[in-house]
């Protein structure tokens, strides 16, 4: 088992460069599914939900060459398999995306249900309703794999009764190779949707008006090989600023696209937090105590929910009450039972959740429960009193680049520890 241990108290100060985004990489990846060439990307993160992700493509059949650490090339031009492996699709979420590229390319998926951090009921429906619109028919199968099928797909209207991010990034994949035009509605508008449109449409798919709510994929013959760069990480960004801000700290967070990072900006800037904007760099200094507001998350253009756990620790320690309503996931605030061992005064009642700040956080072992609740965690240890233990680290790795590089370039202390239950069960 792996740890981190952080000794709080550090300003962080300096800069950071921000990796390429997690939830580009994810669908981009599964998209090259349906390229027959080959693709060069740039800026793949180092994360392990990359790992998982090119495990299942080799899995597949695709050709992976690693021209370096974040730039990858991958030929499909010998895929043969259509079967996504339970023991890589438990791992992580986005693997659901395989069924869109593989419907799109072969006419046929089978995909296990998949895994990733545990927000409560987190159904598919709206995936489904996108491939069956496109005249593919769905059945389960045993071992919790489900089969989508279709002799062709032909483009339709779909209407998308909840915004939803995956389900935009799926009808998409299934509609790019289909017969005519897809149009989506009530589609979601993140920036990693624009992304996977323009890696998409640099292959030669026709998708218009990704970043709006009604998208059109005009169905092509054949993609051909293409060099694509994936965005930085708004959500990456966006923990280094919370992190700087948690730390009364002075970072510039360089890589950044200031116009992705609006939402989080607006509310640090709410909280007296100063926000500086440069072309691609954004400035975070902290000179005073944090002041209390108010937020709730809501799909991009709002703020994101996967920012909802690191700035709770800014209000688990700003001057009054506030108050976060979590509008997109059911059951989002598990993490606040650890972070109330480090002292956070918080109330949960279903998806609202009231904090009384307190003066300072004190050191705890606290047990990461997901991706972004970890991170909370992290930036906690890094401003509370004492020496703070995070386990279960392997939830935070699946989305942070060089964490510990990073953060200790800024001049944080912590270390990633391998405690000896490890090393006893590796030698076992
Ligand atoms: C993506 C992000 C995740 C982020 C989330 C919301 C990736 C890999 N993950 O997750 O980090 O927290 O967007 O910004 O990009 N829903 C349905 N039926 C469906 C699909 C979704 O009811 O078929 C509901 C979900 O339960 C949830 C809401 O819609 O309440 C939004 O989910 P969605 O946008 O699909 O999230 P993901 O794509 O899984």
């Amino acid at each position: 088992m792996e740890k981190y241990v952080i000794r709080g108290g550090n300003r962080l100060c300096g800069e950071v460069e921000i990796s390429g985004a997690k939830n580009a990489a994810v669908a981009i990846l599964p998209a090259t599914v349906l390229i027959d060439g080959v693709c060069r990307v740039d800026n793949i993160p180092s994360i392990s939900d990359v790992s998982t992700t090119l495990k299942i493509l080799k899995s597949l059949g695709s050709q992976i060459r690693y021209i370096n650490k974040n730039t990858i090339e991958i030929d499909n031009s010998t895929l043969q398999f259509h079967t996504v492996p339970h023991d890589l699709a438990r791992h992580m979420r986005a693997s659901y995306y395989f069924i869109g590229s593989l419907l799109g390319r072969f006419g046929i998926a089978r995909v296990s249900m998949p895994g990733g951090c545990n927000f409560g009921v987190r159904p598919i429906d709206q995936h489904l309703k996108a491939f069956t619109a496109l005249g593919a028919s769905v059945s389960p199968m045993e071992n919790g794999m489900i089969e989508v099928v279709a002799d062709r797909l032909v483009g339709n209207s779909i209407y998308l009764d909840v915004v939803s991010v995956g389900a935009t990034v799926n009808a998409i994949l299934s509609a790019v190779l289909a017969r005519g035009t897809t149009i989506i509605e009530n589609a979601a508008k993140e920036p990693h949707i624009v992304d996977l449109a323009n890696f998409l449409n640099s292959a030669g798919a026709d998708i218009r008006g990704a970043g709006t709510d009604v998208i059109k994929v005009f169905g092509v013959e054949r993609l051909h090989s293409t060099h694509y760069s994936i965005i930085p990480d708004q959500i990456e960004a966006g923990t280094y600023m919370v992190a700087s801000a948690a730390t009364g700290g002075d970072v510039l967070v360089k890589n950044v696209i200031p116009k992705h990072l609006e939402s989080i900006t607006a509310k640090l800037q709410e909280m007296g937090v100063v926000v500086e904007e440069y072309d691609d760099a954004i400035r975070v200094t902290r000179p005073n105590r944090l002041i209390h507001c108010n937020i709730k998350t809501m799909p991009h253009p709002g703020f994101p929910t996967d920012m909802q756990p690191p700035v709770a620790v800014l209000l688990s320690m700003a001057d009054g009450t506030s108050i976060i309503t979590e509008s997109v996931w059911e059951n989002r605030f598990r993490y606040i039972d650890e972070l109330r061992r480090m002292g956070v005064q918080a109330q949960v009642d279903g998806k609202v959740a009231v904090f009384q700040g307190v003066e300072y956080l004190t050191a705890a072992p606290v047990k990461a429960t997901d991706l972004r609740g970890g991170i909370a965690m992290v930036i906690a240890g890094l401003a509370a009193r004492g020496v703070t233990e995070v386990e279960e680290i392997h939830h935070i790795e699946r989305g942070y680049e060089n964490l510990v590089e990073k953060l200790a370039n800024l001049g944080a202390d912590i270390r990633r520890v391998v405690t000896s239950d490890s090393l006893i069960s590796r030698a076992l």
